[in-house]
């Protein structure tokens, strides 16, 4: 939530910050898109140069043409997803001193806010906005006034950290200051920042994307850790001033890979990544002679030896991930594997030892419930293994392990190629346990691993045969007011993913559920014309579960449903009962989901589009959820 950027560059005329934060802002724009703004300064300006606007990115870069900034040698810049005041001009960030001498942008939730206010309020400081981060602009401008040298230049790094100290909640914060026109000051909490190292300028922002046109050498900054960047250093230290060593990595994608090469849309171009982001994920991890290789984990034989249950923690699409792996590696691994809603998780106290080993799921790795839930799993000594989509980000560095999924930068909002991408990193772990606790013959391993390699062939046939039945489909139930999405076994978790993609972007409402619950009550809702999305298992192997859920199709037809079924190619029984079929090539029944989803993906996305949403930006949503 909010996408933050900084830059520190040479002389004015060389540097190119309103340029950054600009081209940063448009790469974090799926961060929030309620309002943006931008602030400058440069040696001899009296005031910081700021710009902001509510409304989308555009509306600030038409801004900045209507009313253009000067040269500078520093500038921040900040897109917003509101938390704390509506979105309006006057809450963009960045947010100003009373003296105007520091402009300052926020990421997060300043939970004592309402008393600092009070407190600035009785020494006769004015706000003009409804947020917290007027707040922390107004105590920055406070502090900074207080560790100022004989020369009238403020230690803004300093004052920063003592700011840092004051606040409870959440923050990223970033500042700058015309008397110190050279460096962009940083601090977080619980919020995410990361450093982009360049050639004579460097780089701030919530994540990677922020810089990534310009550097791939980044570093990561922990928790509770300020730095300070000028064009030709970067310092790193503590909340209390004592220097920090910085992780430095370096990032694995292009600056290409964030944009959107000429598709109509990012999530169009990520739904047709999914072969790539199954296969990325596959690659390197399996030996020649076929053995799963997880060195990359640390995590010493015996201490796998020793798991006798995973609970994995994760929220929305990434939860339905847990569950599909829940049921693989509960049959190759044959430990109980739980699955918990991290933003539940903690306050249940939950049965914890340390031999469960925690997965916690993210893509973005700053699901602020999942970071929760993996700190009180580690609390309780458990260990935490990450399956993460984002290098430098909290979810990751804060976990004992982490195997990442190779899905590339996802812009579009609603997950797509991520989610197969967290299903195969899953697979990996449970065919790695199976492998290390001797669950599994090698030869079935070996087997189910080279089904596991086929699956990008399989989404790449959905992609390439299926759209025009989808788009029909979609033209044709662009009106209906709601859906139901039903599935079984590994059929149950795509329902529910199904069912959150229409919802999330087309503003349908949906409900998934588990075939066999239909009986027990959403079967109320079934009504004439209602459209039913059923996920059908192959019928291959005598699948009991098949007639099962053939028997839910007939059910909801007989009471009136237009029923759209997922199935396996060369299905009779579905070809001749449903209304209309969206076909998947065959495969195992565990490998399904893969596949499964992408149909799922595609009339989501088309729905979206034929009523003219922003299938990207949907309303009120943010990509990355860094606020409980
Ligand atoms: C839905 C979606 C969300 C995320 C959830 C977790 O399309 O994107 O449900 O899956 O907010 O996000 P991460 O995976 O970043 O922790």
């Amino acid at each position: 939530m909010c996408g933050i950027v900084g830059y520190a560059g040479p002389a004015p005329a060389n540097a190119k910050p309103l340029e950054v934060c600009l081209q940063g802002l448009k790469r974090l724009e799926y961060r929030g898109y309620d309002s943006a703004g931008v602030a400058l300064a440069a040696p001899g300006m009296d005031t910081v140069v700021f710009r902001k606007k509510a409304g989308r990115l555009d509306n600030l870069v038409k801004e900045t043409q209507r009313s253009p900034m000067p040269d500078a040698t520093v500038g921040i810049g900040h897109t917003r997803w509101a938390t704390n005041g509506a979105p309006s001009d006057v809450n963009a960030h960045p947010h100003i001193s009373q003296d105007g001498k520091i402009a300052l942008i926020h990421n997060g939730i300043i939970e004592n806010a309402a008393q600092l206010k009070f407190e600035l309020q009785a020494e006769g400081y004015s706000f003009s906005s409804g947020t917290d981060t007027e707040v922390a602009a107004k105590l920055l401008g406070k502090i900074a006034n207080q560790v100022i040298d004989e020369t009238g230049t403020p230690d803004l790094f300093e004052a920063l950290r003592r700011v840092s100290r004051m606040l409870s909640g959440a923050f990223t914060l970033l500042a700058v200051d015309v008397r110190q026109p050279d460096i962009v000051v940083g601090s977080r909490h619980d919020s995410p920042l990361v450093v982009g190292l360049g050639d004579g300028e460097n780089f701030l922002g919530s994540d990677v994307a922020a810089f990534v046109a310009y550097t791939k050498n980044a570093l990561e900054l922990g928790q509770d850790e300020a730095v300070c960047i000028s064009a030709g250093s970067v310092t790193v230290t503590d909340f209390d001033g004592n220097p920090v060593e910085a992780k430095p990595f370096t990032v694995d994608w292009d600056a290409s890979a964030s944009e959107k090469g000429g598709w109509d849309s990012f999530m169009d171009k990520e739904i047709h990544e999914d072969p790539e982001a199954v296969r990325n994920t596959l690659l390197g991890r399996v030996d020649l002679d076929g053995r799963l290789n997880l060195d990359e984990l640390h995590i010493d034989e015996n201490a796998f030896k020793s798991i006798d249950k995973i609970i994995v923690v994760a929220c929305g699409t990434a939860s339905y991930a847990g569950i599909v792996a829940k049921y693989a590696i509960e049959h190759w691994v044959r430990i109980p594997v739980e699955v918990e809603l991290a933003s539940e998780f903690r306050y249940r106290d939950p049965i914890l030892t340390p031999r469960t080993l925690v997965v916690a799921i993210s893509q973005s790795g700053e699901t602020m419930d999942t970071l929760m839930a993996l700190r009180h799993a580690r609390e309780q000594g458990s260990k935490v293994l990450a399956i993460c989509n984002t290098q430098g980000s909290s979810i990751p560095r804060e976990s004992d392990a982490v195997l990442y999924t190779h899905a590339g930068p996802e812009i579009a909002v609603a997950s797509t190629k991520a989610f197969l991408a967290q299903i195969t990193a899953a697979y990996l772990l449970g065919l790695y346990l199976a492998q290390t606790k001797g669950t599994m013959y090698r030869d079935e391993i070996g087997n189910t691993l080279e089904a596991l390699s086929q699956m990008p062939e399989k989404i790449q046939w959905v992609l390439d045969t299926q759209p025009q039945t989808i788009h029909d489909t979609a033209r044709r139930m662009v009106d209906a007011h709601s859906f139901l999405f039903l599935g079984r076994h590994v059929g149950y978790p795509i329902a529910l993913e199904g069912a959150l993609k229409l919802k999330e972007i087309a503003y349908t409402f949906t409900e998934g559920f588990a075939a066999g619950e239909l009986k027990h009550g959403p079967i109320a809702l079934v009504d004439e014309g209602e459209p039913v999305v059923v996920i059908v298992p192959p019928a291959r192997g005598r699948n009991i579960l098949h007639a099962k859920v053939m028997s839910a199709i007939e059910e909801v037809q007989a009471r009136g449903a237009f029923t759209i079924a997922v199935a396996e190619e060369g299905d009779e029984d579905v070809a001749q009962k449903a209304d209309v079929v969206f076909w998947r090539p065959e495969c195992p029944t565990l490998m399904s989901p893969l596949v499964d989803v992408v149909p799922l993906q595609l009339f989501a996305m088309d729905m979206a589009m034929l009523k003219h949403y922003d299938v990207d930006k949907p309303r009120n949503l943010a990509k990355s959820v860094t606020v409980e």
